[in-house]
């Protein structure tokens, strides 16, 4: 078999493989728990070797060390995604940050704005012929790496082997690093009664053979107790987590009336527990693709009763969603809410929810605000927003007059600022 001797005289070290990034490089890491760590580990060893590395990641579980304040000069980090660990220097002015929706990402790296020197990523051993998969993460990894001049992979044993539009030939590796560590994992959000109480409005708008979207965080993981007694669920979304295992083995979820990909788990990346990556491994049920097939919103919107689920940090009055800055602080980003909200509600029967629980900071904070904190981003424009649910319900703001938007999300904001909300709304807007 050619590819086999082709795979060996790629064989390298971490060490050796990044050499060939030198200072000016845009070099762009494989996607969150898909993160490589040999490559990135011997990237940052070389930091005072390099000047003016250009590190471009999304969501970020590593270490993040390329974004330590020692390393600036040597490496400048450019998210489209903050995560716990580049928050801080993104926020501090030594690193940048690039808005875009995540079904656009891989169009950054091929159409000549982003063009990308060094693809390190993560790939699963080769089959008998020569393919890789890319794993937990496909999303924008693959197109990247296919764009990319050079790419390394490490060829992670521990790495699922994820079926669908998610492979890469050996042939089209430069470097190959051969390793078995344990993925990133992360841990099953805890829920609260509050989270609970909006799972169990959540799933209340939600019909049998629905299509779903679960996001990130406290809130879906709440959802899914509610949904055991549904029928025929399906499921076409960009992160595919823990609670969609419970759901799968209580027959919830089976695709059965899916109109788009029938009988089939749609997703780009996976994040969660090692149960999790082991339920994904050679599961002919999950279909990987790249972000730019699965957030597209028109493809969305092909599968009928399509709901989308996300989280929110700040709504006005209005209905213009805050889901990515506090203040003029960068929090996280766009990601696929946007994706999947405009096609939610292109979908035949199809909903966009948006949630959280009515306050943040320990009850000191409204969600529900009169207009969002200087500096903060619109997320989910007013012009896009459908479904905003709290604990203390659910309020539908499509098609509804900016009057009757600002009613319906007093109703469910928390009653010690529902008094000061419609004050606001009479003073700042002249519409109570
Ligand atoms: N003012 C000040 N602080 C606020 C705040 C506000 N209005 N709203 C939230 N916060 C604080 C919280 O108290 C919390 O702080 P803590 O960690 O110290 O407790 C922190 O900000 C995070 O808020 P929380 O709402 O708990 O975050 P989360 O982890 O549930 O994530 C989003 C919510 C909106 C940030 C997250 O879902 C996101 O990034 N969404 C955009 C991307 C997306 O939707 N992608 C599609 C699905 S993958």
């Amino acid at each position: 078999m050619v590819w086999k001797n082709n795979y060996r005289e790629k064989l390298t070290s971490a060490e050796d493989a990044v050499k060939v990034i030198k200072s000016n490089d845009r070099v762009v890491l494989g996607h969150a728990c898909g993160e490589p760590k040999l490559t990135v580990d011997s990237l940052v060893k070389r930091a005072k070797e390099l000047e003016n590395v250009e590190i471009v990641h999304m969501v970020s579980y590593g270490k993040g060390e390329y974004a330590y304040p020692e390393m600036e000069g040597h490496f400048r980090f450019n998210g489209l995604f903050i995560g716990p660990s580049t928050r801080k220097a993104v926020n501090d002015g030594r690193a940048d940050f690039t808005p875009r929706f995540f079904s656009e990402i891989p169009s950054l790296f091929s159409n000549g704005e982003l063009p990308v020197d060094v693809a390190l990523i993560q790939a699963s051993p080769p089959d008998s012929r020569g393919y890789c998969s890319y794993g937990i993460s496909v999303d924008y990894t693959k197109p990247c790496a296919e764009s990319a001049r050079v790419v390394i992979a490490e060829v992670n044993t521990r790495m699922p082997r994820t079926l669908g539009d998610s492979f890469i030939h050996v042939s089209d590796i430069d470097y190959i690093v051969e390793c078995d560590y344990p993925l990133y994992t992360i841990p099953v959000p805890e829920i609260g009664p509050a989270e609970e109480r909006i799972g169990e409005n959540i799933a209340s708008l939600i019909e049998d053979g629905a299509t779903l979207q679960l996001g990130i965080g406290a809130i879906p993981n709440a959802v899914l107790h509610f949904l055991t007694d549904k029928h025929d669920l399906g499921i076409h979304t960009e992160m595919l987590s823990d609670s969609v295992i419970p759901l799968v083995e209580s027959g919830a979820v089976t695709g059965r009336r899916k109109t788009l990909h029938k009988g089939k788990m749609i997703a780009t990346f996976i994040m969660g527990s090692e149960e999790l990556y082991d339920f994904v491994d050679k599961n002919t049920y999950v279909e990987m693709h790249p972000v730019s097939y699965t957030n597209d919103p028109f493809i969305i919107s092909k599968n009928h009763r399509m709901t989308s689920i996300n989280s929110f940090i700040q709504v006005d009055l209005l209905g213009n969603v805050n889901s990515e800055t506090i203040g003029p602080n960068q929090f996280s980003a766009v990601g696929g809410q946007v994706d999947f909200v405009r096609g939610a509600i292109r979908s035949s029967g199809g909903k966009a929810i948006l949630a959280a629980t009515s306050t943040a900071a320990g009850g000191k904070i409204s969600r529900i605000v009169p207009y969002l904190d200087r500096g903060a981003s619109v997320t989910t424009s007013r012009n896009d927003v459908q479904y905003i649910v709290t604990e203390y319900g659910i309020a539908n703001l499509r098609g509804k007059t900016c009057r009757d938007r600002a009613r319906v999300l007093i109703n469910i904001a928390h009653p010690d600022f529902r008094d000061w909300l419609r004050e606001q709304a009479r003073t700042t807007y002249q519409i109570i």
